[in-house]
């Protein structure tokens, strides 16, 4: 029987770093469905158009080395938000989820679109300085230059137009358990998503 864990929240709160460890734990496969948006945004910056990048992705789109910078969050977001290019996706986040031996996704619909019928819904947050402030020092330990404030703006700039977008719109599942890591290690944080699967498995 398939287990699925569905985690969302906006972007930065560590819903990677959960996910990951989560699903080491407990054996589970991972997706981290904001890679697939994110490939699909990469390829629409050379003009290719949204929807055939994401109905034409392939594996090799999701292994580009570049997916992780500001600019290819951006172009993910303004994807994220075209009706056609989140039914290309559906998918194929739907039988990952299904496979054999359990399943991890974090993304933003998880919990309400593509997974309504997860075995556990975790909203993972943190306030906006702590997320600014995470996701500078990952840019920068990578090597890039980009002020704090900047990534603050970039951050701020993404999730309004996750939350207010029509097609799948960021926002906790009626039954999500709210986890807000502002004041967690990253120890702390994946305790607490363990403990909430274990007390449903
Ligand atoms: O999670 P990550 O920051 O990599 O996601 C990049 C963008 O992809 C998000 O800002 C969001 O617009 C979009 N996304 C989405 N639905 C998901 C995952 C990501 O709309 N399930």
């Amino acid at each position: 029987m398939s287990f699925t864990v569905a985690i969302d929240g906006p972007a930065a709160a560590g819903k990677g770093t959960i996910s990951r460890e989560v699903a080491a734990h407990f054996g589970f496969a991972h997706l981290d469905t904001g890679l697939l948006y994110r490939a699909t945004g990469r390829r629409t910056l050379d003009g290719t158009d949204p929807v055939e990048a994401a109905r034409t992705l392939t594996p090799e789109d999701l292994e580009a080395d570049d997916l992780r910078t500001p600019d290819v969050a951006q172009a993910a977001s303004r994807v994220a938000a075209v009706p056609e290019v989140r039914a290309a996706l559906v998918d194929f986040q739907r039988a990952f989820a299904m496979r054999a031996g359990g399943a991890v996704l974090d993304g933003r619909d998880i919990g309400t679109v593509i997974c309504p019928d997860a075995q556990v819904k975790l909203y993972v947050t943190a306030s906006d300085d702590i997320r600014a402030d995470r996701r500078h020092k990952e840019l920068t330990g990578k090597g890039m230059e980009i002020s704090l404030e900047q990534v603050l703006e970039d951050l701020r700039q993404r999730d309004a137009r996750d939350s207010a977008r029509e097609a799948a719109p960021l926002k906790p599942a009626e039954d999500a358990v709210l986890l807000d890591t502002s004041e967690m290690s990253i120890d702390e944080a994946v305790a607490s998503a363990i403990a909430t699967i274990d007390s449903v498995r």
